[in-house]
């Protein structure tokens, strides 16, 4: 798969196969990805928490939001929960270069996921405190992204702005996962 296929087919994903459970190495496989990829000033600020026990994994489930623009039928079933997370952390006093990193990070994940045949859900709906305490993070650091990782269980695909011009996902009559994203043409505003 060329980079523009790879980036076009990682779409968010919410569903997933609930059984097909994902390593801690499968997690820490995708963590490299980040590990590896651009850093403002190169601080390398980020540490990264995998999560594949299944009790972990729900009990943080339970704490994030996965497809607020959906309704609740149109969400993940019971069996649909993602097989393992990665959580993204920080400490406090990040500036505004060090959260990029933040978005670089999850992306390189995403990616690497998708390659792996994968699906990657960026949730920054997340109750903070409590998955902090959950997953007994040390006190300086702070959550900043959680990513559901797991094998899709839903089909996703581009799609143009909607006629009334709104630009939220949504799932057509086949409940296939439709993201509308702008054209080249209304991206590109000035070539000088
Ligand atoms: C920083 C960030 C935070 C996000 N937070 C959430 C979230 O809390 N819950 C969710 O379901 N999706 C979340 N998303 C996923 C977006 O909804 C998704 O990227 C958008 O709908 C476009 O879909 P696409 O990723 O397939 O292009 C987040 C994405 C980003 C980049």
């Amino acid at each position: 798969m060329n980079l523009k296929d790879l980036v076009i087919r990682a779409r968010t994903c919410r569903r997933f196969k609930g059984d097909r459970r994902l390593s801690s190495d499968t997690l820490a496989e995708l963590v490299d990805y980040a590990r590896l990829s651009a850093s403002a000033r190169n601080k390398q600020v980020l540490r990264f928490i995998t999560v594949a026990d299944v009790d972990t994994c729900e009990a943080l489930n339970s704490l994030v939001v996965m497809g607020g623009s959906l309704t609740p039928e149109q969400r993940a079933g019971k069996h649909q929960h993602p097989g393992g997370f990665i959580v993204i952390a920080g400490p406090e006093n990040m500036d505004d270069f060090a959260i990029m990193d933040v978005g670089i990070a999850a992306q390189s994940i995403n990616l690497a996921a998708c390659e792996a045949g994968l699906g990657c859900c960026m949730i920054g709906a997340v109750k903070k405190n409590e998955a902090a305490a959950l997953l007994q993070l040390p006190e300086e650091l702070s959550i900043r992204l959680v990513l559901a990782l797991g094998e899709p269980d839903e089909v996703r695909r581009v799609v143009e702005r909607r006629p009334d011009g709104s630009l939220t996902y949504y799932r057509d009559e086949n409940d296939e996962h439709c993201v509308p994203k702008i054209t080249l043409e209304e991206s590109v505003i000035m070539k000088k």
